[in-house]
C-alpha cells in the first residue's frame, strides 16, 4: 500500500490532535503534533523571562534559538509521545493555560517558524504521516495527499478545552477559556508569516456536532480513499 502524507490544520481545541492521533493509530502512521512544538519554544519563553509585559523578546529568543532542542519520545504509560525541551518530558507543562496564552505570540516570530518547519518537513520525508498544526497544508506540506481543515462553534472548542483542564485540576474559569480559544485564532489568522488558513485544496470538517467517533470515521474514509 502507499504511503501518504495527511495534513491537518484548523482553529484551536477543535479536537485536531486526538482526531489525528487515532487516524494515525489506525493507519499505523506516525502523528506529530506541531503545536507541541510551538508551545515548548512558548515554555523556554517562560523559563528564560524573554517576555516583558505580553512582549517576546524576538533578537534575545532568535539568539536562542539553537539551545532549543525539542524532540518526540514514546511514553509507554500513555501510549502518547510526549515532547522534551533539552532531554525533559515538558508535556505537562505545556498544556497550561499559562503557555497558551503567550503561545501565538511565539508562533508570529519567522525565525521560531522557520526552525520548527525545517525539522517537522525532516520528519515527514519518508510519508506515512499524520500532522496537525495551522501550516500543515499551507506551507510544511503544500503537496499533501490529504488535506484537513477543522473547525467548530467558538463555545463547543472552549467547552472541550475547559472540561479538559478541569480534569486536569486547573484553576480557571469557562470565561478565561473561551477568551483564549478566540484570542488565538485572532492572532494565528492574520499574522503576517503563514497564517491561518483554510486551503482550496482541503477538506472542511465541521467538528461542533460530531462525536469523536463520526470525526474518526471521516477522517479515516478521506484518508483511505487516497491510499
Ligand atoms: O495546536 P495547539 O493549539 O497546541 O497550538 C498552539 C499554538 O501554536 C497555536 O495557537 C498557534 O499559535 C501555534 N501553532 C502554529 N503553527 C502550527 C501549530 C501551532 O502557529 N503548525
Amino acid at each position: 500500500m502507499k504511503k501518504i502524507t495527511i495534513a491537518i490544520d484548523g482553529h484551536s481545541s477543535t479536537g485536531k490532535s486526538t482526531a489525528a492521533k487515532q487516524l494515525a493509530k489506525k493507519l499505523n502512521y506516525i502523528y506529530v503534533d506541531t503545536g507541541a512544538m510551538y508551545r515548548a519554544v512558548s515554555y523556554f519563553v517562560l523559563q528564560n523571562r524573554l517576555i516583558e509585559n505580553g512582549q517576546v523578546k524576538e533578537n534575545e529568543l532568535t539568539d536562542h534559538l539553537e539551545d532549543i532542542k525539542i524532540r518526540f519520545e514514546n511514553n509507554p504509560d500513555s501510549k502518547n509521545a510526549d515532547v522534551y525541551l533539552n532531554n525533559v518530558n515538558i508535556e505537562k507543562e505545556i498544556r497550561t493555560l499559562e503557555v497558551s496564552n503567550i503561545v501565538s505570540r511565539v508562533a508570529e516570530i519567522s525565525a521560531v517558524r522557520k526552525k520548527l518547519v525545517q525539522q517537522q518537513q525532516a520528519m515527514g520525508v519518508e510519508k506515512g504521516i499524520v500532522m496537525d498544526g495551522r501550516d500543515i497544508g499551507s506551507v510544511v506540506f503544500p503537496d499533501a495527499e490529504l488535506k484537513v481543515f477543522m473547525t467548530a462553534a467558538p463555545e463547543v472548542r472552549a467547552t472541550r478545552r475547559y472540561d479538559e483542564l478541569i480534569e486536569r485540576g486547573d484553576d480557571i474559569t469557562f470565561d478565561e477559556v473561551l477568551k483564549n480559544v478566540l484570542e488565538r485564532d485572532r492572532i494565528d489568522s492574520s499574522r503576517e508569516d503563514s497564517p491561518l488558513i483554510q486551503t482550496e485544496d482541503a477538506l472542511l470538517l465541521d467538528t461542533s456536532k460530531m462525536s469523536r467517533e463520526a470525526q474518526l470515521e471521516q477522517l479515516e474514509q478521506w484518508a483511505r480513499e487516497r491510499i
